[in-house]
């Protein structure tokens, strides 16, 4: 077994070891990013030797048996476990990624599980994700119309209106992609990051909405929209494959196109 170390220059200290069961003989050991608000403690990383021959394949199922079997005090969220509540989002390996769909074949003896980052730290790999929300309320992600209900049917949609919505529905919100970003890194508090202009582009093109100009006017900042510099980290980020840089670009080009 590799022995687990640090990068050179980490400020993090190495904390408890915690052997796997006697007779292990497939293991792989996991650092964890450990910090409590309560202890007064600086933060430190763990190391779990994880018996993989009575253990699930994926990183959560790593972290659920550390947590059950080895170390109760390890806290993580973590609610469908099949990628699509986007809870289990954290840094794997040095790469934003959810841990119910990472196998742990995937990642290296060693490696390091920590928090998204960027992003204050509520305790261990646990992510403070108030502003996060507040910028996806912002954007009010909901149906917002101006003409009458139909009487008799609902609001209908053709066939290519709807496929406009492929690759921006499937999103679940999980943050991999702005927790990615440099320039959400920097300006969090006033860009709103590629995942929420994912959103926020999803209900421009919603064929059934009417409050498009509103929308657009409520995105023309130099902070809100304009700090992306198409820098790609959110595109690659991204666990479910879709590509909020495109859609910022295409948010860009509605901007253009409606002042010509
Ligand atoms: S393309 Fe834009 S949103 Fe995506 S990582 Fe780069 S700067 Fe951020
Ligand atoms: S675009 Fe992808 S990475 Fe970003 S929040 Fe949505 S699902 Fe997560
Ligand atoms: S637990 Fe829901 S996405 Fe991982």
């Amino acid at each position: 077994m590799a022995e687990f170390t640090l990068p050179k220059n980490s400020k993090i200290k190495k904390g408890k070891h915690y052997k796997a069961p006697e007779g292990a003989t497939n293991t792989k050991t996991l650092g964890v990013y450990r910090w409590s608000p309560d202890d007064g403690e600086n933060p430190r990383v763990d190391t779990y030797e994880v018996d993989l021959d009575t253990c699930g394949p994926m990183v959560l199922d790593a972290l659920i048996k550390i947590k059950n079997e080895m170390d109760s005090t390890v806290t993580f969220r973590r609610s469908c476990r099949e990628g699509v509540c986007g809870s289990c989002a954290m840094n794997i390996d040095g790469k934003n990624g959810l841990a119910c769909t990472t196998g742990i074949d995937e990642v290296k003896e060693g490696a390091q599980i920590t928090p998204l980052p960027h992003m204050d730290v509520v305790k261990d790999l646990v992510p403070d994700m108030t502003n996060f929300y507040a910028q996806y309320a912002s954007i009010e992600p909901w149906m917002k119309t101006k003409s009458a209900t139909p009487p008799d049917s609902e609001r209908l949609q053709s066939h290519e209106d709807r496929e406009k919505l492929d690759g921006l529905y499937e999103c679940i919100l999980c943050a991999c992609c702005s927790t990615s970003c440099p320039s959400y890194w920097w300006n969090q508090d006033r860009y709103l990051g590629p995942a929420v202009l994912l959103q926020a582009y999803r209900w421009l093109v919603d064929s059934r909405d009417e409050y498009t100009g509103e929308r657009l006017d409520d995105l023309e900042d130099p902070f809100r929209l304009y700090r992306c510099h198409t820098i790609m980290n959110c595109a690659q980020a991204c666990p479910k494959g879709l590509n909020p840089a495109k859609a910022i670009a295409e948010i860009k080009r509605m901007m253009v196109e409606r002042r010509t």
